[in-house]
């Protein structure tokens, strides 16, 4: 049977990248195939890692395009040509638009380090989002994966995990946690789920 081509877009460090990629050599990823990764910043330790598994990169700057509009016409471009049926957001820090996400409707996901409806949303990314749940006061937090949709962060949920938070956390102690016990394991099996109804679906 056909894998499902996947294309995993990035901005930083790639912990999610690789969790995919390990996945995939575990057989926890085994009806996708991680088959390009694109980077919107040249310095993205994520790209070192795409490298190191022998997968293409691309990188495409804003800044060098002149427009987001122009940064999502060529991510388009990109994409259709190299068939890409599931687009991953893994560590993606920026908001693609409403013209983006409908032209792949159901086919963008993304994961998330909080458990959504909470903290959540434009300018909940990154570590920001673990300090929010630390000011908060929240004893539970977690990760959530879901697909794509104009709203940010507003998409149908596909699988979330819930994490503790421990007296004395910090920011990026949380943020570690929340990573190992529940990013890295339900963005490789909602990835798995995905391209197997779309394996399905597609009936090859
Ligand atoms: C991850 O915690 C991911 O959930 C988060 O950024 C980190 C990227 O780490 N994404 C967002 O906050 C998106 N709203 P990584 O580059 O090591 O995968």
């Amino acid at each position: 049977m056909l894998k499902a081509k996947i294309a995993v877009l990035v901005s930083g460090g790639g912990t999610n990248l690789q969790a995919l990629i390990d996945s995939e050599k575990s057989g926890v990823l085994k009806s996708g195939e991680i088959v390009l990764v694109i980077s919107n910043s040249a310095s993205a330790y994520a790209l070192e890692r795409a490298k190191n598994a022998g997968i293409e990169s691309a990188v495409l700057l804003k800044k060098e395009l002149g427009s987001q509009e122009a940064f999502e016409e060529a991510l388009i471009k990109l994409l259709d040509e190299k068939g890409i049926e599931l687009i991953v957001l893994a560590g993606f820090m920026s908001i693609l638009s409403e013209k983006f996400t409908s032209h792949y409707e159901n086919r963008i996901i993304n994961v998330h380090p909080s458990l959504i409806p909470s903290f959540c949303g434009k300018g909940f990314y990154g570590l920001r989002v673990h300090e929010a749940a630390l000011e908060y006061g929240v004893k539970v937090t977690g990760a959530t994966v879901h697909f794509v949709n104009e709203i940010p962060d507003g998409g149908k949920i596909i699988m979330q995990k819930a994490v503790s938070i421990l007296p004395g956390d910090t920011a990026e102690v949380l943020q570690k946690r929340v990573m190992q016990e529940a990013e890295w394991e339900i963005l490789p099996m909602s990835a798995e789920l995905v391209c197997a109804e779309m394996i399905k679906t597609r009936g090859v």
